[in-house]
């Protein structure tokens, strides 16, 4: 137990690192060709066409949060079920590009300010 926490400690603060050093560190990626490729490279199949997600397929990536470094390292050797994407299938480029476009998209709404769901009783 002591371990993991000292592990979860050492993890945390290298993630923070990490965050802190890629604000410089992010290429400038273009956003309508990040569109393409978003598409043509078949992300949006398991992360919607405008990256928000679903619980069973994909997590959202709209808007997103992840430091550049992170979200590159999600599609070399992706975290669980996500199938790789070496750079020879979508090049560092194109993953800029690509991180481009999602930063671009508003983050999507709470399902709870859908008057939709709010009607069907979502809370
Ligand atoms: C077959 C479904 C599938 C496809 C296609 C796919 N992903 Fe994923 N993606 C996932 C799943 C599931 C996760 C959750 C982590 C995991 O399983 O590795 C994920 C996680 C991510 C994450 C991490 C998000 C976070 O906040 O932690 C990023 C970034 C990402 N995907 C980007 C992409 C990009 C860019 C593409 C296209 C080049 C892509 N994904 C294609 C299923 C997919």
């Amino acid at each position: 137990m002591k371990f993991f926490t000292a592990a979860l400690v050492a993890g945390l603060s290298l993630g923070a690192g990490t965050a802190f050093a890629q604000q410089d560190t992010a290429p400038k990626g273009n956003i309508e060709n990040g569109k393409k490729l978003f598409t043509a490279n078949g992300c949006y199949q398991c992360h919607g066409t405008l990256g928000n997600g679903a619980p069973l397929t994909g997590p959202r990536l709209s808007n997103t949060q992840l430091p550049f470094d992170a979200f590159m390292m999600q599609l070399r050797s992706p975290a669980n079920e996500m199938p790789p994407y070496e750079a020879k299938i979508v090049p560092d480029s194109a993953v800029a590009d690509i991180y481009a476009y999602m930063q671009s998209l508003p983050a999507s709404p709470n399902a709870k300010d859908l008057p939709l769901l709010t009607g069907m009783g979502v809370k």
